[in-house]
């Protein structure tokens, strides 16, 4: 399908793509030229670099390809001791790598079985025990080498291991190289609720390697793609147009596409992270689509959808409902739709799920405030706000028609 023109202006600060043999802007300098292999300079013309702005927690960003068998990424971790955990999946591909580059020694390595169940108690028991028993100090440091259950359980155990250790984000997936690295939110699931243990605990570096995901399922790949589509919808007009633009150039992986693409989402998150550390205002946006999304994931057991999925169908559902309250033009949520769709993600909520099923699990989301449901909805594409205040008659239509197929 053929995305509509797009009803925003391009954003003239988006930066061109750089001519061949020049790097990007913002990209780093070579390193050295001579000497180089001519795959690192490739590397090197689409590596982009940013930093989490927050006071003495502030760290730097890394994504380029390449960068989990590059020693020098480590360079900032010689001379202390480091454990990696990560997972079965994971291990294989990308361990011996990081154990390379980073001159770590094999039995500093935890794998970990792969997959969300993952992200629990017992599993942080298990980080907790193996940490002690290897004797990692005070002054060591955890390595995150995954996607975002890695990232969360390492995270949120070297929040708590000897009061706090300092962690190093090495993320595989799409989706935590965009979101679930940056910005420090570390933790594990419970029984009654995803993610409601934890801490904030901000990594001293984040890796981004975008070879990684050559191997990542398409699927996963999707999952990600829907917190990209939602950065863009939130708070980067001119990256919204770009996926609509570009999105063949992604799914086929184009290294300076995917760079760029990640390096906007990681700097709008680093911007608002850095704005609201805690999750006490701004913050919230970060949570478009996610209050239908939860919703969806309570109802399917967690065991079904990805999460990217169900935020994929939440973006729908969010600028659906701020087109039905008149502050989103109906081309733009259409436009919202067809590029969810063309990310192969799904666009109608699962068979058997009623509009009371959404309005009753979307009032158990932490969104709700005294009572009413607070929704972040859409101004334009690329502007979005936190609000109690819409009326629930365009929220009925909006599930009346989004579960049409499922209720008929
Ligand atoms: N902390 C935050 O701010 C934040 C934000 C968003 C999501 N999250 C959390 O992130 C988690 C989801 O993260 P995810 O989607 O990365 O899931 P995940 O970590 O389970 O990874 C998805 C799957 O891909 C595999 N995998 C990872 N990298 C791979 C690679 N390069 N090649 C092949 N396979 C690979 C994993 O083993 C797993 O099977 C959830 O627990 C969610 O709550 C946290
Ligand atoms: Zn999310």
């Amino acid at each position: 399908m053929k995305p509509n023109p797009p009803s925003v202006p391009v954003d003239p600060s988006i930066p061109p793509p750089p001519a061949a043999g020049k790097r990007a802007p913002g990209a780093k300098a070579p390193l050295s030229k001579s000497g180089a292999s001519s795959r690192r300079l490739r590397a090197e013309a689409v590596a982009r670099e940013l930093q989490v702005k927050l006071g003495a927690r502030s760290y730097p960003l890394h994504i380029a390809p390449g960068l989990l068998s590059d020693p020098s990424q480590f360079a900032s971790l010689r001379g202390r001791l480091l454990r990696v955990v990560t997972d079965a999946n994971v291990a294989p591909l990308y361990l011996q790598k990081v154990l390379s580059a980073a001159g770590i020694a094999v039995e500093d390595a935890l794998v970990l079985p792969a997959g969300e169940t993952q992200k629990s108690w017992a599993t942080l028991e298990t980080v907790i025990d193996w940490l002690l028993a290897t004797r990692l100090p005070r002054d060591g440091v955890v390595l995150a080498l995954g996607g975002g259950v890695v990232g969360d359980l390492a995270g949120f155990a070297a929040s708590i291991y000897q009061r706090g250790v300092d962690f190093v984000q090495l993320p595989t997936t799409l989706l935590a190289q965009v979101d679930s690295s940056v910005g420090g939110k570390t933790g594990v699931n419970h029984p009654r609720g995803k993610n409601l243990i934890g801490a904030f605990h901000q990594p001293q570096m984040v890796l981004a390697d975008t070879d990684a995901l050559k191997t990542l399922p398409p699927r996963e790949f999707a999952a990600g793609l829907a917190e990209v589509i939602k950065c863009g919808l939130l708070g980067d007009a001119p990256l919204f147009i770009k996926l609509e633009r570009e999105l063949d150039r992604l799914l086929a992986l184009d290294p300076s596409t995917l760079a760029e693409v990640i390096e906007r989402c990681c700097r709008l998150k680093a911007r608002i992270v850095a704005e609201d550390e805690r999750e006490s205002g701004p913050r919230a946006l970060l949570n478009l689509g996610h209050t239908f999304a939860h919703a969806v994931e309570t109802f399917t057991g967690y065991d079904q959808w990805l999460h990217g999925e169900a935020v994929g169908l939440g973006l729908c559902m969010a600028a659906d409902l701020s087109a039905k309250l008149g502050w989103l033009p109906q081309a733009d949520a259409d436009r919202c739709r067809a590029l969810v769709a063309r990310c192969n993600l799904p666009v109608l909520p699962p068979a058997g799920m009623k509009p009371d099923d959404f309005l009753r699990l979307m009032a158990q989301d932490k969104k709700v405030a005294g009572g009413r449901l607070r929704l972040v909805l859409l101004r334009a594409i690329g502007e979005s706000l936190v609000t109690a205040d819409f009326d629930p008659a365009a929220l009925d239509a909006t599930l009346a028609q989004f579960c049409a197929h499922t209720t008929a």
